[in-house]
Order: C-alpha cells, then sequence, then structure tokens
C-alpha cells in the first residue's frame, strides 16, 4: 500500500475517531482533526502504543479562523504537500420540528455540516489537482437521500452535502481527484446523544405527541446498530481505489431507504411515515 497523508475531520469520537485509526494502521500518516484537544490526545496516544502516527489538530467547523489555521498547521506539518486523502466526517444532527427549530440553530447547523466542509475542502485542491490524485470522502447519511419528519434541518444539511459532492466529482473527474459519498444508516456513536442535546421540546408543544411516539419508535430500534468500524474499513477500501464508488451505503437500513427512495413514489413514501409514526 503507498503510504498517503490523510485528514479526518470528527476524529475525536465515533466514526471519524475509528477512521483515523484505520487509515493509520494501514500505513497513512493522519491529521485528526476536532474541537476536543483533550479527546485527540488520547486518540494519539492509542496510536502511539499501536505504533501508529496521528497528529492532533484543533478545528472548530463553525469558525472560519479556526478552519484556516488548521489548514495552515496541516501545509507547515507537510512542507507545503497538503493531503492525499481528506475525509469531511464532523458533523451533528439538529433535532426537532421545523417550526421549533430557531433560526440560529438551523443557521449552525447548515454551517458545521455544509459550510465547513465546503471551506475544508477548497484550498487542498490545487494541489490534489497539481499531482492529478486525491481522495474527497464526504460523510453524508441516509438522510441526505430520505427525509424524515423531526430531523428537517439535519435533512437539509446532508442533502446539500450530497448535491455539493455530485457536482465537485463530475468538476474533478478531468484531474484525477475522486469524491465519494458515504452513506450509513445507524452506528453506534456519540451521533444520537449529541443530536438529543439539540432539541429543547416543551411538554406543551403541539407536536408534542407525535414526537414523543417518535422517539419511542427509535427506541426500540438499535436492533441494525452497526460499528463505526464498518464505516472505517468502507472508507479504508475508497481510498486504496483507483476507481472508487461514487456512493457507499452502509447498513441494512439504509440501503432499505435508498431501494425505496428510488422505486416509489412521494406519495407512498409519507403515507409509510405517516402509518408508521401516526401523524394524522
Ligand atoms: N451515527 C450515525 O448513526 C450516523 C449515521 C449516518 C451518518 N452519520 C454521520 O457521520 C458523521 C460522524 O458522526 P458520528 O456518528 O461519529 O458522531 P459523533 O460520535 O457525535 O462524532 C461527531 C464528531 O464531529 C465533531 N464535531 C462536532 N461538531 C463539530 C464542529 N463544530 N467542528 C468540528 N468538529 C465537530 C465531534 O468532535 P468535537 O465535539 O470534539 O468537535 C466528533 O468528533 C457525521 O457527519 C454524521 O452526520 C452518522
Amino acid at each position: 500500500v503507498t503510504a498517503r497523508i490523510a485528514a479526518v475531520t470528527g476524529a475525536s469520537r465515533g466514526i471519524g475517531r475509528a477512521t483515523a485509526l484505520e487509515l493509520a494502521r494501514r500505513g497513512h500518516r493522519v491529521f485528526a482533526l476536532a474541537r476536543s484537544v483533550d479527546d485527540l490526545r488520547d486518540l494519539a496516544a492509542q496510536a502511539e502504543r499501536e505504533r501508529q502516527a496521528i497528529v492532533p489538530i484543533q478545528l472548530d467547523l463553525a469558525d472560519e479562523a479556526s478552519i484556516a489555521r488548521a489548514v495552515q498547521a496541516i501545509l507547515a506539518a507537510t512542507d507545503g504537500y497538503g493531503l492525499d486523502i481528506l475525509v469531511n466526517n464532523a458533523g451533528y444532527g439538529q433535532l426537532g420540528p421545523l417550526e421549533e427549530v430557531s433560526v440560529d440553530k438551523f443557521r449552525r447547523q447548515i454551517e458545521v455540516n455544509v459550510i465547513g466542509p465546503f471551506a475544508f475542502t477548497a484550498p487542498w485542491l490545487p494541489l490534489m489537482r497539481a499531482r492529478r490524485t486525491g481522495w474527497i470522502i464526504n460523510l453524508s447519511s441516509i438522510a441526505g437521500r430520505l427525509a424524515t419528519p423531526f430531523m428537517g434541518a439535519y435533512n437539509a444539511s446532508k442533502f446539500a452535502l450530497e448535491g455539493m459532492s455530485d457536482a465537485l466529482r463530475l468538476e474533478l473527474a478531468p484531474f484525477g481527484i475522486h469524491v465519494v459519498l458515504i452513506a450509513p444508516g445507524p452506528i453506534t456513536s456519540h451521533f444520537g446523544d449529541a443530536a438529543m442535546e439539540t432539541s429543547e421540546e416543551s411538554a406543551t408543544s403541539p407536536y408534542a405527541p407525535y414526537t414523543k411516539r417518535w422517539r419511542g419508535a427509535r427506541r426500540g430500534s438499535d436492533l441494525f446498530d452497526r460499528s463505526p468500524d464498518l464505516v472505517a474499513r468502507t472508507i479504508a477500501i475508497a481510498v486504496a481505489s483507483s476507481h472508487p464508488r461514487p456512493r457507499y451505503t452502509l447498513t441494512v437500513p439504509a440501503r432499505a431507504g435508498a431501494v425505496a427512495r428510488r422505486l416509489l413514489p412521494d406519495t407512498v413514501i409519507d403515507l409509510f411515515y405517516r402509518v408508521a409514526m401516526g401523524l394524522w
């Protein structure tokens, strides 16, 4: 395997952490980025025990100055080489009926999940183009193809990421740079807890009876949850290939959702969710 230089955002936990370790184990030099430096140091220490190199760098995707500092830190550490592999993984899910999501919270969701990855991708492209090689891996979700009630802000962010990635893949094809979407279903991580923290629902909300039922339905559904290692291994396969697939859809529920989206009319999908979630 050719050793390459990789950066993984959101590497302090969950899918990003598993991906940083997986890429390091496969011999790549990995920059691990997130806001919580303590968690990144812990990851770097784990890598060191395994005799792998992971370099922690602080990054807040909602902060342009932080993005610029992270880019400079990687350029300095690589003598201006930049990256071969960028994994745009960091992100979170803003929950709640759209009527009750504040404009500020909606804006922050788009900032972290869409504009941040956009801003953190552009600086590497001239360097990748000059070498005529590179991999941009964007973490979408089945929520980027199939919208569900009470996740509308998150859906908006992942649909946007998908559109941006599909266009970018075509634009960069002549320059030998691969753009890949990873669309998992439920993965065991901090994601669910982080999402719950974003919702500030009151018991008097007109949506309360519906969101209560929705929460109940979600609780019973961890049967299909898979480990972040599944995603990490898939990303490792994509970056080892000179012809990666445009999109990797992972887990049974995500595959079923993607097929349903392709084959069924909107009215049937709406009916399914309305019946399943009692939205009458
Ligand atoms: N888990 C799932 O079921 C699932 C399914 C489909 C897609 N995904 C997608 O997979 C990606 C990773 O999620 P996960 O499940 O691994 O969740 P997680 O365990 O909550 O990890 C999220 C990571 O993103 C980082 N992050 C959050 N806000 C950030 C910000 N403003 N700037 C920089 N980093 C930030 C967090 O680190 P800090 O807090 O330290 O910054 C953390 O490392 C996300 O894009 C998510 O949408 C997850």
